[in-house]
């Protein structure tokens, strides 16, 4: 399980996660606020629906895929954690972008 070094903790910063208040860390990115608020599945595989988590944490595997406010498909281990950032964990191919 992923913890966070308590020599390391920032100060908290609010977002909503699922239409639910949660709580990150200045510095956080949103994939490590997931992790670090407990969330094991941040989406689903296209194909099969498997549950899928962040891997590599650094914009190679696309496991950490999110919708962050509003837009599908976000790379949560490359988007900083805003206060009041709306995170949805995503099902499948997740929200397109019209016109796409
Ligand atoms: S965790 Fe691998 S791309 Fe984000």
């Amino acid at each position: 399980m992923f913890q966070r070094l308590p020599d390391l903790a920032g100060t908290p910063i609010s977002f909503t996660l699922d239409g639910r208040t949660a709580e990150g860390r200045e510095g956080d990115t949103v994939a490590s606020a997931l992790l670090a608020a407990g969330v094991e599945t941040c989406r689903t595989s296209a194909v099969g629906g498997e549950p899928r988590a962040p891997y590599c944490l650094m914009g190679v595997c696309f496991e950490c895929l999110v919708t962050v406010d509003g837009v599908g498909n976000q790379q949560g281990c490359l988007v900083a954690l805003r206060p009041g950032m709306t995170v949805e964990t995503q099902i499948g191919q997740g929200k397109r972008e019209l016109g796409r």
